[in-house]
This record gives C-alpha cells, structure tokens and sequence, in this order.
C-alpha cells in the first residue's frame, strides 16, 4: 500500500470542524468533542519496502503454521506411542505428547502471530468515528412489530383454539420440573446424622494411640490424650465420617482451677473431655499449653480455654468446644455419660 492508497475519508481533525461536528461547548451539547490525536501514518503506509516487508513476514509466519501442521501429522504417525524423553526440568516425558504439543502448539501461535502482523501493519488503520444514535426503536418500527405479533397470533389462532394454548402453556410450565426432580441426587439428607455421635452412655474412652479402654490413673495432669468411642475401627468403613465428630481431647486439671461450673461436674476428678474439632471450620485441635490450659488450633489460631468451659478467647472460632460427660464404670475405666449436647464442629450448624 503506498500513501496514494490512503482513502481520502476525513481524519478526525478534519471531522471536528466538519458541518454538524461538536469541536465546542454549547447549550444543546455541553461537552465539547475532545477529538482524537493526529493521525500518524505507519512507515507501512508510506514505505512500499516496508509494506513488503511486512507481506514477506506474515507469509512467512502462515508457512512455518503449515510446516507445523505437516510435522503434527507425521510426529502423530511415526513416533511410537510408548516412546519416553528426558526433557529438563520436566523428567521422562512422552515423546509422542512432546512432539505434538510443540508442534501443534507452533502451528497455532503462527497463525495468530501473522493475523495480528498483518492487522497491525498492513490492514486499514483509520480511525472511524460512529455516532451514537436513540437506542428505542421508531415509532413506524414499534408498530411493525405490533402488526407482526398480531398477525402471528392470529395465524397461529392461539387465541382461538384454547385447548392447544392451555396445554402448551402446561407443557413449559411442567417441562423445567424436570431439573427440579435431578436435585434429588444430591442426597440423601443428612438428617440426624450432623447432630449426634457415635457417644452415648456407657461407651468406654478408647486412647487412640494404645487402642486401650482409658482409667483416670492412665491421665496425668498436664498431659493431651486422644480419645475415640469403643468399637470405632480404622478398617471400619465410615471410620473417618465417626472419627471427625467423636474425636476427643481429654485433660486432667486441678478441679480447683476449673472455673465453669458445669464443666466441673461434667468432669472426673478434674479429667475433662473435649471435643478434638475446632468450632471454626472444623481442624484437629492438636496443641495444649498446660500452664495456661489453652489448646490452640493450628488452623487458624482460634484459643480455647479448657479451665473455663472451652470458651473462645482467641480467633476466628465461634462456639466454645462441646464438653462430653463423663464418669468411670464399675470396672474402674472412663465412660461416656451420653452424647455431646451441642453439635460438634464449625459453628456453621449453630444451635438449636
Ligand atoms: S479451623 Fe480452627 S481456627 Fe479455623
């Protein structure tokens, strides 16, 4: 393209001062045309050279595209599906994958390349400026779709035969149903499920490291124990849905440092028993500072103090951690007296 070829349409500082251009404030238009830098011809617009140039350069790119494609289709016949590569820092990787991910991936990128090339430096570059117009339709337009829709229902005789109106009407208002009905594959409903554990009075505190029934001798002050209900297996299959509600923590106190009254009686000489599940979003509680008697969760730092209650004194948690009644049995080992009155876990269930 040489300057000769430039169109003769008026650039934009031409068209602000063209008849009926806004190049001033007035009343009827308040804002005056800011208008557009001048135009500035690419070397493209001017050099023929370099309008080559650029042809020879998209040509170019359009061929390499071609090539790629060529060696897509032979990488795909002739490299054998098993055969492995060591590319760094990838490792052993399919050769056949390599080869026609490069391959196909340069034939793409070429493409594209030379059509951005090509729109960049030889394809018209003159600024159009397109008036805004009303967006409402006229009202000749308005009338014709009037006369249109009438004239189809009158073909259609959708006012006339009822019957087939009513059906259809029927037919869309039923047909969405369908998608109503498939939600039910998104259950069961958990129901009850969420509420209780699987504690319940008499069930025996199992440690969770030993797998033994725990006596409150077993509990030294200051220490962290685990604790599971008894006939809770690992190789039970909803082992981890009934370990993520019944999971313990058991603590022995100085029943004088206990400072809630409830958790005092809920508790066995001073050995209280907690749940493992952080009220937050639901973490293993795993750390106790026994000065303090705060467990920590190491998700999101929520703090409990196990002395008053497992209250929250710390962090995003918003319930207290559920306390589980205990007492100890005739033959001497720690028992639950009942299940956990709250739920257990994120706060999200709440009470109630
Ligand atoms: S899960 Fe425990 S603080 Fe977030």
């Amino acid at each position: 393209m040489s300057s000769q070829d430039i169109p003769e349409e008026k650039l934009p500082a031409e068209r602000a001062s063209a008849p009926g251009a806004v190049d001033v404030a007035d009343e009827k238009n308040p804002f005056a045309d800011p208008g557009l830098p001048p135009h500035e011809h690419r070397i493209q617009d001017v050099d023929e050279r370099a309008a080559k140039r650029s042809e020879r350069t998209v040509a170019l790119l359009f061929t390499v595209s071609m090539l790629a494609t060529v060696a897509f289709i032979a990488a795909f016949v002739a490299i054998p599906v098993d055969k492995a590569v060591y590319v760094w820092p990838l490792g052993h990787i399919s050769a056949l994958n390599l080869a026609l991910g490069l391959t196909l991936g340069l034939a793409l990128f070429c493409i594209g390349a030379g059509a951005v090339h090509w729109a960049r430096t030889l394809m018209s570059d003159v600024e159009i400026a397109d008036e805004r117009h009303p967006i409402e339709a006229s009202p000749e337009v308005r009338a014709k779709v009037h006369a249109d829709f009438r004239q189809g229902a009158k073909e259609s005789a959708l006012g006339r035969r009822k019957l087939i109106r009513n059906t259809m009407f029927g037919a869309l208002t039923l047909v969405p149903l369908s998608g109503v009905v498939l939600l039910r594959d998104l259950g069961p409903l958990p129901e009850e499920k969420l509420r209780h554990t699987l504690w319940k009075r008499g069930k025996l505190l199992v440690n969770m490291n030993t797998n033994e029934p725990l006596r409150p001798s077993d509990v030294a002050v200051g220490s962290l124990t685990f604790a599971k209900p008894e006939g809770l297996e690992e190789h039970d299959h909803d082992f981890q849905n009934e370990i993520a509600k019944a999971a313990l923590m058991i603590v022995r106190l100085q029943p004088g440092d206990i400072k809630d009254k409830r958790e005092l009686e809920w508790s066995h000489e001073g050995i209280v028993a907690y749940s493992k599940i952080c009220t937050h979003v639901g973490c293993p509680i795993s750390l106790y500072e026994q000065q303090t008697h705060h467990v920590l969760c190491p998700c999101h730092q929520s703090t409990f103090d196990l002395s008053d209650g497992a209250r929250v004194i710390f962090g995003p948690a918003g319930h207290a951690l559920p306390q589980l009644r205990i007492g100890v049995n005739d033959e001497g080992y720690l028992e639950a007296l009942g299940d956990f009155e709250e739920p257990v876990g994120p706060a999200f269930w709440e009470r109630g």
